[in-house]
Parts: C-alpha cells; sequence; structure tokens
C-alpha cells in the first residue's frame, strides 16, 4: 500500500541531517564539529593553539576589535588579496557566528 503524502514528508524530514535544532541554535554535535574545525582547518594556517603560522594569531585580545557580526562576516566572506579564504561555501551564517563568539569568549589563546 503507498505511503499518504504527509507520512512521505515526514519520512524524507527524518534524513535531513540534524545540524540545527528547531530554535535555529547549533546541535552539540555541530557544535563539536565547528570547534574541530577551527582548530584542524583554521588551525592550518593560524596555529593549532591559534597562535599564528600563515596567517596571524587569534588571541580573544584581538577577536574583541570586532563586534561579533563583523568577526562572523570576515570568516564567510574571507580577506579578500590576502590568503584567507571565505568560508560561505562550508558554513552557514549561525555556524560562523558560533565560530565568531567561541574565538571572543571561549579563546584558549588569551593575550
Ligand atoms: C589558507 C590559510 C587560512 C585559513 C585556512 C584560514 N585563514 Fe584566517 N587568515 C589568513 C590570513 C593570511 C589572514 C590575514 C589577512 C590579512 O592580511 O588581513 C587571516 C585573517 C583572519 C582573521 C582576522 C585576523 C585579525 O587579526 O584581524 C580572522 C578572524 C580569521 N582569519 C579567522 C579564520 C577562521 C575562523 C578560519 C577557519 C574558518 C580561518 N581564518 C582560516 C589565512 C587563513
Amino acid at each position: 500500500m503507498p505511503l499518504s503524502a504527509p507520512r512521505r514528508l515526514l519520512l524524507a524530514l527524518c534524513w535531513l541531517p540534524v545540524t540545527a535544532l528547531a530554535d535555529g541554535s547549533l546541535s552539540a554535535e555541530r557544535e563539536q564539529e565547528l570547534e574541530t574545525l577551527l582548530y584542524q582547518d583554521c588551525g592550518s594556517c593560524h596555529g593549532m593553539t591559534l597562535r599564528g603560522g600563515l596567517g596571524p594569531p587569534l588571541p580573544r585580545s584581538r577577536m574583541n576589535a570586532y563586534d561579533r557580526d563583523g568577526l562572523a562576516a570576515l570568516i564567510l566572506n574571507g580577506v579578500a588579496g590576502t590568503a584567507m579564504p571565505g568560508w560561505a561555501g562550508l558554513l552557514t551564517e549561525e555556524e560562523a557566528r558560533w565560530l565568531a563568539d567561541h574565538l571572543q569568549h571561549d579563546n584558549p589563546l588569551d593575550e
């Protein structure tokens, strides 16, 4: 017997990756992935402890020279003419804001 339309919709929804919760906040799993991205992918240029490398160090004090949305926009857009790539293809605005928040308030590099 074929499934009714609402049932098919329900099944389809179950296949969506659980990256964002209903209230728009990120799942703990996605936050964990973003943290790994920050120290490994961003860290490949900025250093695994954010102390700098090809890219500049990202200490808390410097990160708080930006407002959170400005920092998120920088992460999404990159810095034209430099090695800093834009991450808009990989991250949502919400996820970039989470990274910005992490850099400003939960940053191991506190210079
Ligand atoms: C391929 C190397 C590379 C990768 C990967 C990279 N960056 Fe950058 N980033 C740079 C460079 C180079 C600059 C300096 C740009 C400039 O000269 O203004 C920079 C600048 C920045 C700045 C501004 C620093 C300041 O002092 O104003 C932030 C914030 C930043 N990156 C965050 C990130 C985050 C978050 C990620 C990962 C999502 C990331 N970067 C990944 C190379 C990289």
